[in-house]
């Protein structure tokens, strides 16, 4: 994309319509990584063409894996018997922290992993302590330079794991590792997020023995081996929450008939707080939300799942700006993710930060501006404020866009509203449509 690229999004009439929804990018980064712990080919489907998406496909070919992705029909097949490396370098893990997920598999595979430190980015300092001192309870030893992290491990060891805090990333890493680690491996106060499901679906799809007990407890038998698999990968629950946010913001009707509500409860529940009408499909699968034209202020603080999602937190602070009264919104799970409040501000909206909690008073509208974009979910903040809008939003800093979305701007425009991603300022040139210019369907052969 070009550095100047901006998303161009214009006061829109209601969004209004059905659309299907595109696999959980971080359900499929996870799943690529555990991808290691299997030798032969695999095939998932419903992946999404976003760069993070590309850029762990990356990761796989450095490490030797040969991949087909076939963009367009979202096909990935990705063979690991090629898999010679443990190396992650600092080009890879700069451009996304998730590459650290590698880890885990890569220890289980060869007994080492060479990391490049991922260093904290925008919303925090992101630290990986919680991932290496459970490694160690497993077994690992690490040699850490000024960026490098050199992990080895002769033999891992089964353990009893106590995560001080139900981290997504070191919960799904320590499970990756114990599925091949002989003996049993306990992860007590484990993340439960629907991505952590989804890799255990997986993980049980390619022969791991994984039991889940109450309370948010983890128990896996290691195996001998793992084979590779077909799966499917679940509906993207934030990019339903964005298309659900962008009907609520212009007071449309938006039908999701994939969308998993069963694993978006307190969302939803905010959701009717605030009077919009919420529909549930059978089974809790799909979902309608029919906007009210008299949105209330709600309150709300994000908290691991089953709590409100701290990635759904600014778009949903974005519809908050335009709802009656004051709401308080609290971010506990990320100590700098409301860098999306000066640019709403921009906008015209009400809000005051005092440490990490932002109070919104709601105004009447929001006004056009260029505003830049902090991270992935800022920037669907910003994309929703600019639909509700008066006149024209500019917004730079799409990168984090189109890490997290694949194609979010042409289902929004499908479903009424007008979102453009143009080149530059000056030629305002149309350059989107993956499918028509870019990465419809892409071999890549093995590094
Ligand atoms: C995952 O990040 C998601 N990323 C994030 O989505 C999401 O916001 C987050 O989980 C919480 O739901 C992917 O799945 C790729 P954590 P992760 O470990 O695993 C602290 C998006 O927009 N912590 O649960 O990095 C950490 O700093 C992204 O798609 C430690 O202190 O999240 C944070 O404050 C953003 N030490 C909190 O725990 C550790 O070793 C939660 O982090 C690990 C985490």
């Amino acid at each position: 994309m070009p550095d100047r690229a901006y998303i161009a999004i214009e006061h829109s009439q209601e969004i209004s319509g059905s659309m299907e929804l595109i696999g959980a990018k971080n359900a499929v980064l996870v799943i690529i990584a555990s991808l290691l712990l299997t030798r032969g080919k695999s095939r998932l489907t419903n992946v999404p063409a976003s760069d993070d998406v590309l850029q762990m496909i990356k990761l796989m070919q450095t490490l030797g894996a040969e991949v087909f992705f076939y963009a367009q029909e979202h096909v990935l097949e990705i063979d690991t018997s090629t898999v010679t490396k443990w190396h992650v370098g600092a080009d890879i893990m700069k451009k996304m922290r998730a590459s650290i997920l590698a880890m885990g598999p890569l220890l289980a595979r060869f007994g080492k992993a060479d990391v490049a430190l991922p260093g904290g980015c925008a919303i925090g300092e992101r630290p990986i302590d919680y991932h290496l001192k459970n490694f160690k309870k497993m077994g690992v030893s690490f040699d850490e330079s000024a960026d490098y992290l050199s992990a080895r491990a002769e033999l891992l060891h089964p353990n009893r794991i106590v995560l001080e805090y139900p981290s997504v990333g070191a919960t799904e890493n320590i499970i990756m590792a114990a599925t091949l680690t002989p003996g049993i491996t306990t992860i007590i106060n484990a993340a439960l997020e629907p991505e952590v499901y989804n890799l255990i679906e997986v993980l049980r799809h390619m022969g791991a023995r994984i039991n889940i007990e109450a309370p948010a407890t983890i128990i896996i038998e290691g195996v001998a081996s793992l084979h590779p698999v077909e799966y499917a990968i679940i509906p993207d629950r934030l990019e339903a929450g964005a298309l659900l946010l962008a009907a609520a913001i212009t007071g449309g009707s938006v039908s999701l008939p994939q969308a998993q509500a069963y694993s978006m409860d307190v969302f939803l529940l905010k959701l009717e707080e605030m009077g919009h009408e919420i529909i549930i499909g059978p089974q809790g699968i799909g979902i309608t939300l029919k906007a009210t034209k008299y949105p209330k202020a709600v309150s709300f603080k994000t908290a691991p799942y089953p709590g409100f999602p701290t990635d759904l937190q600014s778009p949903m602070m974005a519809v908050l700006c335009l709802a009656e009264g004051t709401s308080i919104v609290e971010e506990t799970v990320f100590e700098n993710r409301l860098l999306h409040v000066r640019e709403l501000q921009k906008m015209g909206a009400q809000i005051k930060v005092e440490h990490n909690k932002a109070i919104i008073h709601g105004v009447e509208k929001l006004y056009g501006a260029s505003v830049i974009a902090t991270d992935i979910r800022a920037s669907c903040a910003l994309v929703l404020a600019g639909l509700a809008a008066q006149g024209s939003t500019i917004m730079t800093g799409i990168h984090h866009w189109t890490r997290g979305y694949e194609g979010l701007d042409q289902k929004l425009t499908l479903l009424g509203g007008s979102v453009k991603v143009c080149a530059s300022h000056d030629d305002a040139e149309l350059l989107y449509t993956k499918s028509e210019t870019g990465t419809s369907d892409q071999v890549m052969s093995r590094n």
